[in-house]
C-alpha cells in the first residue's frame, strides 16, 4: 500500500509549471502532490492539461479600458510614505475618521442575533419606513416604503449595478452618459455592462454642471442611462431645484433613466441652503429616475456599507429582481444600523459643523497661502488650483513628500487637470498643522 500525500493548494498553475510523469512532481508553491503511481499519473495527466491551454486567466475586457482604481494607488502611495514612519496628514480618501454616533453602534450590537439568517434583496421594512420618513422631513418627498425604496450595500455596488440592469449592450440606446471629473463608479458599470461610456467635460466656468439638453440630440437618443452627482465629487458644485428639473425633463423627452448620486446630501456648510435631490422636482409618481443615498458620508458609517435607492415604482421593482442575483442584500444588523441613522438627524448636524470648520481653516490657510480655491457649500472636498506650473501629479508628489497626501484632479478623468482635491478628513489640529508645512 503506498502511502499518499496529497496536498492540494487551490490556485492557478504557472503556465511553464512542470507537472512530471508517473505520478511524482513538485510544483512549490500552488500544487504539490507526491506518492504512488496511480493517483500522481491521473493528477499529472489533469494537469498537463490545463497546462496546454494558454491561460486560466479570462478578463473581461472591460478591465483592459479601466485604469488602476485612483484611491487604490493612493493608498499604495500612502502605505509607502507610513512604512519611512513619517507624519501623514491624508486628505485623499473621502473616508472621514468622526466616531459613528455611539446611539448607532449600539443599535447594531443590540440587533445581532442569535440565529443568522440570510438577508433578503428588499430590505426590512422597519429600514425602507426610516428612509421614507427621513426624504419626508429632509426633502418633502413622498416615497412609498413598499415600491419607491431599495436598500443598498452602500451606494457604490448599487451605482455600479444600475447598468447592468438597465442598459442592453446589445441594442442602439447602449449609452450612459455622466460628467467628468468625476466619480469612476459611473464609467466602470457602464463598461463591465457591455455598454458605452460618454464622458462629459464639466466646465468650471458653468460651475461644473453637466447640461444634458447641450448635447447632441442623435447622443441623446442613443443613451439608456444619465448619472448626475451633486454636491459633487471632487468639486463640491451644486446645484438648484430648476437645473434638476430641467435634466429631468430632457431625459424624460428622451427616455434616459435619469440616476442621480446624491452621496454628500446632508453635508452643507454653515447657514447655506440644504442641497436639493432630484427627487424633489420629479412630480408624485418619481417616473424615470432613481436617487442614490448612503449613510456613509452623513453618519460616519463608511465601513457598514448602508444606503439605499428611492424613485419610480417600476424601476425600483425591476432593479430588486436584478439585484436578487447577487449578495447585495444587507445583514439585518446593519440595516438596523442604518435606520436608526436615517431616523436621526441631530447627529448629521453635529457632524456638519466639524466639516464646515475644516472646509473654513483650510481653504482660509490655503488662500493665506497663495492656493486659490473654488467656492463650495456642500460635500467632503475642496477642488483646489494647482499652484505655480507645476502639473497636478509632479505637485501631489512634492505634497508627499512632505506627508501631505492629496488627490491630483487627474485621478477624476478629463478636465481635472491643473486642479488637486482635498478630502476634509483629517482632524482640525492636524489640518492646521498640514498648513504650517504646506508646499505653496
Ligand atoms: C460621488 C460618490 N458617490 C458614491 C460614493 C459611494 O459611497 P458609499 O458606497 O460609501 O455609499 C462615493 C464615495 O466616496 C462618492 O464619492
Amino acid at each position: 500500500m503506498p502511502s499518499w500525500r496529497v496536498v492540494f493548494i487551490f490556485g492557478l498553475a504557472p503556465a511553464d509549471a512542470d507537472f512530471g510523469r508517473g505520478g511524482h512532481c513538485r510544483l512549490p508553491p500552488l500544487v504539490r502532490f507526491s506518492g504512488g503511481s496511480a493517483l500522481g499519473h491521473a493528477c499529472a495527466t489533469l494537469l498537463a492539461g490545463f497546462r496546454r491551454q494558454p491561460s486560466l486567466i479570462l478578463m473581461n475586457p472591460a478591465l483592459r479600458l479601466l485604469k488602476p482604481y485612483p484611491m487604490a494607488e493612493l493608498q499604495a502611495r500612502k502605505a509607502a510614505l507610513a512604512a519611512s514612519g513619517r507624519r501623514i496628514f491624508d486628505f485623499g480618501t473621502g473616508d472621514p475618521v468622526e466616531p459613528t454616533p455611539p446611539f448607532i453602534t449600539a443599535a447594531l450590537k443590540a440587533a445581532v442575533p442569535t440565529i443568522s439568517q440570510y438577508p433578503s434583496v428588499g430590505g426590512t421594512p422597519a429600514l425602507r419606513t426610516a428612509v421614507a420618513g427621513y426624504l419626508k422631513r429632509r426633502f418633502s418627498v413622498v416615497a412609498d416604503p413598499a415600491t419607491q425604496v431599495l436598500p443598498s450595500a452602500g451606494s457604490k455596488e448599487a451605482i455600479f449595478h444600475l447598468a447592468p440592469a438597465f442598459l442592453d449592450p446589445q441594442s442602439a440606446k447602449n449609452t450612459v452618459i455622466f460628467g467628468t471629473p468625476g466619480y469612476p463608479v459611473y464609467e466602470s458599470g457602464a463598461l463591465f455592462a457591455g455598454g458605452e461610456a460618454y464622458p462629459v467635460v464639466l466646465d468650471g466656468r458653468q460651475n461644473y454642471r453637466l447640461q444634458l439638453e447641450r448635447l447632441p440630440a442623435e447622443v441623446l437618443a442613443r443613451t439608456a442611462i444619465a448619472w448626475l452627482n451633486y454636491p459633487h465629487n471632487p468639486t463640491g458644485a451644486c446645484v438648484d431645484r430648476n437645473y434638476l428639473a430641467a435634466q429631468l425633463a430632457v431625459c424624460r423627452a428622451h427616455g434616459i433613466l435619469l440616476a442621480s448620486d446624491e452621496c454628500y446630501q446632508d453635508l452643507w456648510f454653515g447657514d447655506t441652503a440644504p442641497p436639493p435631490s432630484a427627487l424633489e422636482v420629479a412630480g408624485p409618481d418619481l417616473r424615470g429616475m432613481l436617487a442614490f443615498q448612503s449613510c456613509s458620508k452623513r453618519s460616519g458609517m463608511t465601513g457598514y456599507r448602508s444606503g439605499f435607492i428611492a424613485g419610480d415604482a417600476r424601476l425600483i421593482a425591476a432593479y430588486r429582481g436584478w439585484r436578487a442575483h447577487f449578495g447585495v442584500g444587507s445583514p439585518s444588523f446593519i440595516e438596523l444600523a442604518g435606520a436608526t441613522a436615517w431616523a436621526d438627524d441631530a447627529h448629521v448636524a453635529e457632524r456638519r459643523v466639524i466639516f464646515a470648520e475644516k472646509y473654513r481653516v483650510l481653504v482660509t490657510g490655503l488662500n493665506d497661502r497663495g492656493v486659490q480655491t473654488l467656492p463650495s457649500q456642500a460635500g467632503l472636498y475642496i477642488w483646489a488650483r494647482v499652484p505655480g506650473e507645476a502639473d497636478a501629479d509632479a505637485y501631489a508628489a512634492r505634497c508627499l513628500d512632505a506627508g501631505i497626501v492629496i488627490s491630483p484632479g487627474g485621478f477624476f478623468g478629463a478636465g481635472g487637470d491643473g486642479w488637486f482635491r482635498l478630502a476634509l478628513v483629517p482632524t482640525l489640529d492636524e489640518c492646521q498643522a498640514a498648513l504650517a508645512i504646506w508646499p505653496a
